[in-house]
């Protein structure tokens, strides 16, 4: 596992490659194999492949979301937030965790946040999203994973530039 966190990077570039069905099965695995808080799976999935949807969903926010037009694969986290009070941690481990299978697979990935952001002025990127994909109103969304072949190469970041400062231990 830490082989692969040193690996790790957001990828925003993608090649016109689709993702195989064997991977697109492990994926759907990896997200149903995530752990959530009680045990309660209060999320759900939108495997979204559809070049129209995915233009679509690409516009969702101003900034920051807009390479999902051309990445192969975006999966739609939500969660119904009735069942569960801490369903933000239980899709963000879900988002997580799927970006690492991602990587084991050598796809890149990248999480675009969808929860506190806005489409324009009036509507948020969750309601933007909501009417395209017709998710109802009782889900709440957290974020999009864009998942496809890569087109860059990003380093990986060394050793030393890790903040060691930000860990301590015994006390603050
Ligand atoms: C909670 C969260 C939200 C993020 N939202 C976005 C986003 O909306 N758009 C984007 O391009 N990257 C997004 N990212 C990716 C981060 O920008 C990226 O992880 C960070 O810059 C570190 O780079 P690295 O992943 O290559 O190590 C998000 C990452 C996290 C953890």
């Amino acid at each position: 596992m830490i082989g692969l966190l040193r690996t790790r990077r957001s990828i925003r570039k993608y090649t016109d490659k689709s993702v195989e069905q064997e991977k697109i099965e492990i994926l759907k695995e990896a997200v149903l194999r995530s752990p959530s808080s009680r045990n309660i799976d209060p999320w759900e999935f939108i495997f979204v492949d559809d070049r129209e949807l995915l233009k679509k969903l690409a516009l969702c926010k101003p900034h920051g979301s807009r390479f999902l037009e051309h990445a192969a694969l975006g999966i739609v986290i939500c969660a119904d937030s009735e069942k569960s009070d801490v369903w933000v941690e239980d899709c963000s481990i879900a988002s997580i965790l799927v970006q690492m299978v991602a990587h084991s697979m050598d796809l890149g990935s990248c999480w675009i946040q969808i929860r506190k952001r806005m489409y324009d002025d009036k509507t948020t990127s969750e309601e933007y999203i909501r009417s395209v994909l017709e998710i109802p109103v009782c889900m709440k969304i957290e974020s999009i994973v864009a998942i496809g072949y890569p087109a860059e190469s990003r380093e990986p970041l060394k050793r030393h530039e890790l903040k060691d400062e930000k860990v301590r231990f015994n006390s603050y």
